[in-house]
C-alpha cells in the first residue's frame, strides 16, 4: 500500500496491530447503487456546524473553487460540486483536435486520439481524490478539498506497454497543456546558505507548464487511468478535458489534467511542482541533532472527518467519510467522552473510494458540543492527532492528515 512511505509521518503512527484494529467492528459491504449508502436515506434535519469554512480569499483568485461543503456530502460529489484547483489558465482543449505524444525512452513513440483512447478496454475506479492542501483548517477556507468521483478511462500501462519503455527509462512526467509565468529566485533555488548558482543575485523568469512524474514502476500500477469521464460523463473541462491522469491514492497534484504528453526519462524529474511547491519541509530530531527534510508530495494518507449531524425527532445521528488507506474502522469522541466505534459502510472493492461511518448519538444534551473521528487501516494505525510528532514536525501546509474536531450547537 502506497501509505507504506519511508517517512517520519507513517513510523510515527500510533501501532494498535491488526487484531486491535477489528475490535468492535460493524461494517457493512455496500456493492450496489450510491443510495444504498447512509447520507442518501437519513432524511433528517441536517444541524449546520458552527465553524463554518470562511471563502476562499480573493487572492486565490481562479486557483481554488467550491470546495466541498461537509453538510452536503454524497457518495459520488457531483462534478460541479467537486472541488477544483488550477494553478494556471484553464486550456479549451477541442477532443477532436486533441492528441497524446508518449514518448522520451520509448521503443514505440505514440500519438494517441480520444478515439484511440476509447477503442481500448474501458476501466472504472471510485476515488476520493483529496489536494494535498486540505489544511483541516489551518487556512479556514480549505477544509474541503476532497470529492469522491467514479472515473472512467483507459488503462495507463497499457498505453505505455505498447510505447515500450526502453531499459534506461526510470521516470515518466505527466505534462499538462497549462502554462504560466515562474520565477526563480536564482539558480541554486534557495535565498541564503551560500550564493553557487549562475543566477546568484537575480532572477528568471521562464514559462513553465503544469507538469508530475512518478517512477516508470508507479505509472505501471493497473489501477492508474488515462480518464476521459467523471461520474459518467466527459470529463468537465474544469476537471482536465479531455482528458486527465487518475493515480488512485496519490494526492491531487499528481493527477494531471490536460494531459497532452507523456515522457519517459531517465532521470528524476524537478519541475515546479515536484521539487519546489508540494514540497514538504519537515524539522525531526535525529541523535540529538534537528535535521530539515524536503520530500515531494505523493500518496494520500490515512484520514477521516465528520461531515455532518442530523436530526429525526429528538435522535441526533453523525455521519462522516474515511479514506486515503482502505479503512477497517473508524471510531468518534463527542466532546471529551470516551471514542465510540461507529457503523463503517464502504463499496465492495474501491479501496479507493471513501467510506462513509456513522455515529449513533441518541439525544444530546443541548448546547455546544464537539465531534472528531480518528480511522483506522487494514493494518491497524489510526490516524494522527493534531500533536502528534508526523503533523508537528511540518513546516509547510502540505498532507495534514491529522484528526479533525467540528463543533455544532443542538438547539
Ligand atoms: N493538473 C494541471 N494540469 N494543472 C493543475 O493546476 N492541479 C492539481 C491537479 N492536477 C492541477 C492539475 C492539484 S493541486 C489538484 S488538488 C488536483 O488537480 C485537483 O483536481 P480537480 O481540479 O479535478 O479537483
Amino acid at each position: 500500500m502506497p501509505q507504506q512511505q519511508a517517512d517520519v509521518a507513517r513510523r510515527t503512527l500510533l501501532k494498535g496491530g491488526a487484531a486491535a484494529a477489528l475490535t468492535g467492528l460493524t461494517v457493512v459491504t455496500v456493492a450496489g447503487p450510491a443510495r444504498a449508502f447512509p447520507g442518501h436515506t437519513d432524511g433528517g434535519v441536517v444541524i449546520p456546524w458552527l465553524d463554518q469554512p470562511t471563502p476562499v480569499p480573493p487572492e486565490f483568485g481562479n486557483t481554488l473553487a467550491h470546495p466541498l461543503v461537509w453538510e452536503d456530502i454524497e457518495l459520488l460529489t457531483p462534478n460541479d460540486k467537486f472541488f477544483t484547483v488550477k494553478h494556471y489558465n484553464q486550456p479549451q482543449l477541442s477532443p477532436t483536435a486533441w492528441r497524446l505524444d508518449v514518448t522520451g525512452l520509448v521503443a514505440h513513440p505514440q500519438r494517441l486520439s480520444l478515439a484511440d483512447l476509447q477503442r481500448l478496454p474501458r476501466r472504472e475506479v471510485t476515488f476520493a481524490l483529496e489536494c494535498s492542501g486540505n489544511t483541516n483548517g489551518v487556512a479556514a477556507f480549505a477544509i474541503g478539498l476532497i470529492g469522491n468521483a467514479r472515473w472512467a478511462g483507459a488503462s495507463l500501462r497499457e498505453v505505455l506497454r505498447r510505447a515500450r519503455p526502453l531499459d534506461l527509462g526510470i521516470e515518466v512526467v505527466f505534462w499538462g497543456d497549462d502554462k504560466g509565468p515562474v520565477t526563480i529566485r536564482d539558480n541554486t533555488g534557495i535565498t541564503g546558505g551560500g550564493e553557487t548558482g549562475a543566477f546568484a543575485n537575480g532572477a528568471l523568469t521562464v514559462t513553465e507548464h503544469f507538469a508530475r512524474s512518478m517512477s516508470l514502476e508507479d505509472a505501471m500500477n493497473p489501477e492508474n487511468l488515462l480518464c476521459y469521464e467523471m461520474n459518467g460523463v466527459p470529463l468537465p473541462a474544469d476537471h482536465g478535458a479531455p482528458v486527465r491522469l487518475i493515480a488512485p491514492d496519490w494526492y491531487g497534484v499528481a493527477n494531471v489534467k490536460w494531459l497532452t504528453r507523456i515522457e519517459v526519462l531517465d532521470t528524476r524529474y524537478q519541475g515546479r511542482f515536484m521539487a519546489r511547491d508540494y514540497v514538504q519541509v519537515r524539522e525531526v530530531e535525529r541523535a540529538g541533532e534537528t535535521v530539515w527534510t524536503f520530500t515531494s508530495v505523493t500518496h494520500e494518507r490515512l484520514k477521516s472527518a465528520p461531515a455532518r449531524v442530523t436530526r429525526i425527532g429528538d435522535h441526533y445521528t453523525v455521519l462522516g467519510a474515511a479514506w486515503g488507506a482502505p479503512i477497517a474502522k473508524v471510531e468518534a469522541q463527542v466532546d471529551d467522552g470516551r471514542w465510540r466505534p461507529t457503523k463503517l459502510t464502504r463499496s465492495q472493492g474501491d479501496d479507493a473510494a471513501w467510506s462513509f461511518w456513522t455515529l449513533d448519538w441518541g439525544t444530546p444534551t443541548s448546547g455546544e458540543h464537539t465531534i472528531r473521528s480518528r480511522a483506522y487501516d487494514k493494518d491497524g494505525n489510526v490516524q494522527p492527532t493534531p500533536q502528534d510528532p508526523s503533523i508537528l514536525s511540518r513546516r509547510t501546509i502540505w498532507e495534514n492528515n491529522a484528526q479533525i474536531t467540528r463543533r455544532v450547537l443542538i438547539p
